[in-house]
């Protein structure tokens, strides 16, 4: 309900409440004034603190120096008596134009004013007279197509946002909801304009409703915004995003009162070898890696993993096989046609990459495929596959690498590359693992068996990966993992030489990689 309208004041009374020391003001030429006639004084206060927060000036009274008036859930009409009021009482005032709350939010997300455009200036509110239709989705992600571009961007975001912040509180249950309720969206036909339209959506429970009708009501959620402001979320979010660093460590350093990399280069004794070369590259390794420079890196390998292995493959595997044009990684899958082949290969790899001056870290975990328990392991426990993970050295202009070696003063980058290695009987399953559904790791568990990862924690699988697996057990009671496809039942393992074989052992309709963006 709109609150009843007031009559307009020259000198507001003003929700906004002035923090202790006085904001940096980074946009000098921009001057807000939220007008209050239905926005509400804590609505108008917490939209100060937010605009404040983000380097913005705004004014708590009206005057010649504001730029931007913004107004929410006004008419046009309303608006215009509103500012022949204004301008009643100060007659030498410029008409600043008057502006809907999309400028104000669209300009905080960007985290800079945005200019003004047409749609932002002040339209009737007009009640519209079709409801939208319903939505609906398949249950399980891996039912439905989820591209990696689609209709409800910010809703989404704000809630992997909370997904993420109830991760770092080490909160899986909450994770998960939020992220399953962020995964339908993702998958939707059209953008959510009204809160009935969640009506007959999965995994839409009280809390993520509640984030998705205040975004659409206002363009902001409150506890998102805290959330994002947060110097917990922010610390949490840094220290995670060091190669190395899990949310358990994370977590200590932050209880012990660190808070930047600087703080930690500080402390080299608590840091890991992984967590040093982490730091040490930390500039690079959080620049996104391109699609031009996962090809580079793919030609790099594909010649010295055949050099050392003749007809063994490499293929590209997680984010950039589902379209992605950016990753936070490079990962590629190894394998060679004749089982067993593929034995002792990866240590040559590396070792030959090495010479040839293209390994600045590596971290080789040997294979479990030899443990009894491996194939028929519940689901979200990490794969045994041999692995590396690695820092590659990548050069940056074309025919730095000479002769295969690197030269020794040219440019380069810091780039981190997973390579794993599948025989091929396991190579579609480890495929389908290995691509994956979505960025950013989260690591909650302690060690299993088998189970070395680049910090403390158990791999928690991305979603859609998740879902297939929890969909194969509760829908067909089949084990899946990255090894195999097991009948508890039976006793047996299905035989397949696709991905198209496991989705079809599954009764489920092929999806492709670029609808896995679950
Ligand atoms: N994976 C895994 N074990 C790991 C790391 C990753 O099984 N120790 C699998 C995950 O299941 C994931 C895939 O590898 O599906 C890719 O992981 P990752 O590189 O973290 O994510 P991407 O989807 O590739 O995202 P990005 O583009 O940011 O790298
Ligand atoms: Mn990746
Ligand atoms: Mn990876």
């Amino acid at each position: 309900m709109l609150p009843k309208r007031r009559r307009v004041r020259v000198e507001n009374s003003g929700g906004a409440v002035p923090p202790s020391t006085p904001p940096l003001v980074l946009f000098p030429g921009v001057a807000i004034y939220l007008a209050e006639p239905r926005m509400g004084r804590s609505r108008r206060a917490f939209l100060t603190r937010l605009a404040l927060s983000k380097g913005f000036r705004v004014l708590d009274f009206y005057s010649s120096e504001v730029t931007h008036v913004v107004m929410e859930q006004t008419s046009v009409k309303e608006a215009i008596c509103w500012q022949e009021h204004m301008a009643a009482a100060l007659p030498c005032c410029p008409r600043p134009a008057l502006l809907d709350i999309s400028w104000f939010t669209e300009s905080m997300a960007a985290g800079q004013p945005v200019s003004v455009e047409d749609r932002h200036r002040l339209e009737v509110v007009e009640p519209k007279n079709e409801p939208p239709s319903p939505l609906w989705v398949s249950i399980y992600a891996c039912q439905r197509p989820t591209p990696l571009t689609h209709h409800n961007t910010i809703l989404s975001e704000a809630l992997e946002t909370l997904a993420e912040a109830a991760g770092f509180e080490g909160s899986e249950g909450r994770l998960l909801s939020f992220r399953r309720a962020a995964s339908v969206l993702r998958a939707l036909p059209c953008p959510v304009t009204s809160l009935s339209q969640l009506q007959g959506l999965p995994h839409f429970g009280e809390h993520s409703s509640r984030v998705v009708q205040e975004l659409l009501e206002h363009g902001v959620c409150e506890e998102v915004e805290r959330v994002r402001c947060s110097e917990r979320y922010q610390t949490m979010k840094l220290f995670t995003q060091i190669f190395g660093v899990g949310v358990k460590t994370a977590n200590r350093w932050y209880q012990e009162g660190l808070r930047t990399l600087d703080d930690l280069r500080g402390q080299p004794q608590r840091l890991t070898k992984q967590q040093k070369a982490g730091l040490q590259h930390h500039q690079d390794l959080n620049t996104p890696v391109g699609r031009p420079d996962a090809e580079a890196l793919q030609q790099l390998v594909e010649a010295v993993v055949v050099q050392a292995l003749p007809g063994a493959t490499v293929t590209l595997t997680g984010g950039f096989r589902r379209g992605k044009l950016q990753g936070h990684d490079v990962d590629f899958l190894i394998t060679h046609p004749e089982e067993g082949q593929e034995e002792g290969l990866l240590p040559r790899v590396v070792c030959c990459l090495q010479s040839k001056g293209l390994i600045l870290y590596h971290q080789h975990h040997a294979s479990h495929l030899g443990s009894p328990t491996q194939l028929t392991r519940r689901s979200h426990t990490l794969d045994a596959f041999e692995r590396s993970f690695c820092i590659f050295r990548l050069p940056q202009s074309p025919g730095a690498v000479l002769g295969g070696v690197l030269k020794p003063c040219s440019a380069w980058k810091a780039v981190r590359v997973d390579l794993v290695v599948a025989p091929i009987s396991q190579f579609p399953f480890a495929l389908l693992g290995w691509t994956g559904s979505q960025v950013g790791y989260v690591l909650l568990r302690l060690p299993g068996p088998g189970w070395a990862n680049h910090t403390e924690g158990s791999y928690f699988p991305q979603l859609f990966e998740r879902e297939l697996r929890r969909y194969s057990r509760k829908e067909k009671g089949l084990c899946l993992n990255s090894h195999g496809l097991f009948d508890p039942v039976q006793k047996t393992f299905f035989h397949v030489v696709s991905e198209e074989d496991i989705f079809r052992h599954l009764g489920l309709k092929y999806l492709p990689p670029e609808q896995r963006n679950a």
